[in-house]
């Protein structure tokens, strides 16, 4: 098979590929603790599937416009102002099956060879992947534990060059869990604004926060030239409705649907319906969600820190843990190979979220309180199992 060049460029996301590999181990009857995949272990909110089924009998069968159902578009922008204290018109909203589109599609709409964009490293892969697809130069932000894997601003002006298009965001973040203080953000927008760089704010944990509250780049920005990344996934546990949206300025709307009406057409009716019902409906599933993941990060980030060569930074949001793991004397590769094999624990290598990630594991703690114990436990005693295999090797040589 000849496929085009671009497809060497192409990446994708290792967590579907460990995913099977741990299905495939519990096919062969194994047991297997799942804190590999980034999704909600909720189901999607009663009010929610019957809204969506609602939508069904009355006939939300057909296509719709490219840009989305206008009471969508509607009740984002009126979500989106009163939550986030931006003022945001409809608009300037554009519908798309999940977040993912709204970065491909807005890359596809601005970047071009001899471009370059930066993007946190550790960062969701996508962004690389789909940066270097549309044939610019994917520029790594590295991030740190030593400030809590916030931006330092500083080294992101040094990354600036005259090729330089776009800039990537990602606050609450995937997979360190950390936010952007509202001084980070006032200092991102100001300089990007001064330099007329265009940026991908990807604000798709916006609500699931532990404390500090979650800003918009909107308000600190050039509204102008950023196009805001939310959707259903995480908030109402939606993963598989594929629900997203885009916030962005009214004149670059018809760009993006236009690449929508190429791509896919509109995203399917009967799901925007029941995002409406998501926004305008009661929102104490979100609330209790919310509360139980906090619960379950101070029982991982605990447990993590307890073990022996291992130090966890606590997130401030959405609901992975990053850890580093140098101190174990095991690759991040090799650490998610053998606690999937030998311990049962299914995780993520850091290098699956860019170069950057190499020392580090990713943990998704989207699962019970027992479920991430029991992976504690099992970390730990494969843990204790190399050091007593180093001591006795150190004893015989
Ligand atoms: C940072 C980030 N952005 C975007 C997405 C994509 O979300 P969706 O499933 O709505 O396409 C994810 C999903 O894991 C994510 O972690």
């Amino acid at each position: 098979m000849k496929l085009s060049s671009r497809m060497s460029r192409l990446g994708t996301e290792t967590a579907f590929e460990v995913l099977a590999r741990a299905r495939a181990l519990e096919a062969q009857g194994r047991h297997i603790v799942h804190l590999e995949i980034g999704e909600p272990d909720f189901d999607t909110p009663a009010n929610i599937v019957r809204a969506g089924q609602d939508a069904l009998a009355k006939g939300f069968t057909h296509y719709g416009p490219s840009a989305g159902l206008p009471a969508l578009r509607e009740a984002i922008a009126a979500d989106f102002t009163r939550r986030r204290g931006a003022a945001v018109k409809p608009e300037q909203v554009v519908v798309f099956p999940g977040g993912k589109p709204v970065m491909f599609f807005m890359f596809l709409a601005l970047l071009e060879e001899g471009d370059e964009a930066i993007y946190p490293n550790p960062g969701f892969p996508i962004y690389e992947s789909m940066i270097r697809y549309v044939g610019a130069t994917a520029v790594p932000l590295p991030l740190r534990p030593e400030n809590g894997f916030r931006v330092d601003v500083d080294e992101l002006l040094a990354l600036v060059t005259p090729r330089t298009k776009l800039l990537v965001i990602n606050s609450p973040q995937n997979p360190t869990g950390s936010m952007l203080t509202a001084d980070d953000l006032k200092a991102i927008g100001r300089f990007a604004a001064e330099r007329g760089l265009w940026i991908l704010s990807d604000e798709i944990y916006s609500r699931i926060t532990y404390g500090e509250p979650h800003h918009t780049m909107l308000r600190f920005g050039d509204p102008e030239r950023i196009v805001v990344l939310d959707g259903f996934s995480k908030t109402y546990a939606m993963t598989g409705w594929r629900l997203g949206y885009g916030i962005m300025p009214a004149e670059f709307a018809p760009v993006m649907a236009r690449l929508q009406t190429n791509a896919t057409s509109c995203t399917a009716s009967m799901t925007q319906m029941a995002g409406v019902e998501a926004l305008t409906g009661p929102q104490d599933s979100v609330d209790r969600m919310v509360a139980e993941f906090r619960k379950r990060r101070d029982v991982i980030v605990a447990g993590l820190n307890a073990l022996p060569g291992v130090t966890c930074v606590e997130p401030q949001g959405a609901f992975y843990v990053f850890p580093e793991i140098r101190g174990t004397g095991l690759s991040s590769k090799d650490l998610e190979n053998r606690l999937l094999a030998e311990a049962g624990v299914a995780c993520l290598s850091g290098t699956a979220f860019g170069r950057e990630g190499d020392g580090f594991l990713r943990f998704s703690y989207a699962n019970s309180i027992e479920n991430i114990r029991e992976a504690l436990a099992r970390f730990g005693g494969f843990l204790q199992k190399g050091a007593a295999r180093s001591r006795s090797s150190a004893s015989a040589s």
